[in-house]
């Protein structure tokens, strides 16, 4: 590199009555800059989303690069290799064989059904690694919605609470360590832990998806459990929150926690850290963010075009949670990550 000495010759401006502030000077070096960064990932701040399947093997899933449904014996191996890497929890997300799926998804609380026999099989194996489920009935519905739904298709409030609760149930009878409400009903929150409390399941903790959006960026799951096709033009805007609002997520999140929830979630991630930083600030409770199936798409689709640097993309975004004050992100990318975060 030249330095371009016709710029040294006859400064326009005098340079001895510039401030006294250069932070570049923190930034010059690599020492400075570790001895001054605020925020650290390490592999203790992810959940793994995996999807199982009925089928033996692995799967792959077009619209999420990397990321495949996995059989029991997989998922197994993948349990495995998260607890060597640190990760603390796997969230498991079944895809229901179609003559399994109902009107009322009751699929959804048969102990024997397959999350059951997933966590049974993970908690059997692999002990000391969290297993959290996602409780909604959409993988188990005909029509898709994460509840019951009337002659209309509107989605009924208390009936589908009244399903949730079995379907908590029977995931904590199977030893699931934490119960992820991911349908936003209303009082579900309060109802699940009540249930668990009778039940005797005092140590079950609930992450309550609590800010969870009506997001188009949920497509990639969709395909992934193959609910797409069921839901149709449906949509899920009676119980999402509308991505217009905010002020509408802090009072969820408020409920949530009055009603017994042990850690929230926002959902989506990144285009919602603005939610994340204002239920971190204004609650002061366990706060987690979902790094969702269309954000981990985009990154993937744009390094498959060389348009991104993976790796260092990934980190970033993962970062970038942190730094909006969550303290743990749900991210596809988990394994990925915390293998990078090894190798230094
Ligand atoms: C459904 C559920 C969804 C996700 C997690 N749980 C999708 C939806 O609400 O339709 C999305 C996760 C992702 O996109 O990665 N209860």
């Amino acid at each position: 590199m030249r330095t371009p000495t016709n710029l040294l010759h006859g400064p326009v401006v005098n340079l001895s009555a510039y401030p006294a502030h250069r932070p570049r000077r923190l930034r010059r070096d690599a020492f400075s800059r570790a001895m001054v960064r605020e925020h650290l990932l390490t592999p203790a701040d992810f959940i793994l989303p995996v999807f199982i399947h009925e089928l033996p093997g692995r799967a792959p899933i077009s619209s999420m690069p990397g990321v495949e449904r996995l059989s029991i014996d997989e998922l197994l191996k993948v349990g495995e290799q998260a607890l060597e890497l640190g990760i603390p929890a796997l969230d498991l997300f079944p895809v229901i064989t179609p003559s399994a799926k109902s009107l009322d998804g009751a699929e959804a609380w048969n102990p024997d059904g397959l999350c059951q026999r997933a966590i049974r099989a993970l908690k059997s194996r692999l002990p000391e690694l969290g297993v959290m489920t996602d409780v909604a009935l959409d993988p188990f519905t005909t029509h898709g919605q994460d509840g019951i739904i009337d002659d209309s298709g509107y989605v009924l409030n208390d009936i589908s609470v009244q399903a949730l609760v079995r379907q908590s149930l029977s995931h904590a009878e199977a030893g699931a360590d934490i119960v992820s409400p991911s349908d936003m009903m209303d009082g579900r929150i309060g109802a699940i832990r009540q249930a668990l409390e009778a039940g005797g399941h005092v140590h079950t903790r609930i992450m309550a998806y609590s800010a969870k959006y009506a997001s188009a960026f949920y497509g990639p799951f969709r395909d992934a459990l193959g609910t797409a096709g069921n839901l149709g033009k449906g949509n899920k805007y009676t119980y999402q929150i509308d991505p217009a609002n905010s002020d509408e997520a802090l009072r969820e999140v408020a409920l949530d926690i009055a009603e017994g929830a042990d850690m929230v979630m926002v959902k989506p991630g990144l285009p919602y850290l603005d939610i994340v930083y204002r239920v971190k600030t204004e609650f002061r409770v366990p706060t987690f963010a979902y790094q969702v199936s269309g954000e981990y798409a985009m990154i993937k689709a744009a390094a498959a075009n060389g348009w991104l640097n993976h790796d260092a993309v990934m980190m970033e975004a993962l970062l970038a949670f942190k730094r909006a004050g969550a303290d743990g992100v749900l991210t596809y990318f988990a394994l990925d990550a915390a293998r990078l975060l090894k190798a230094g």
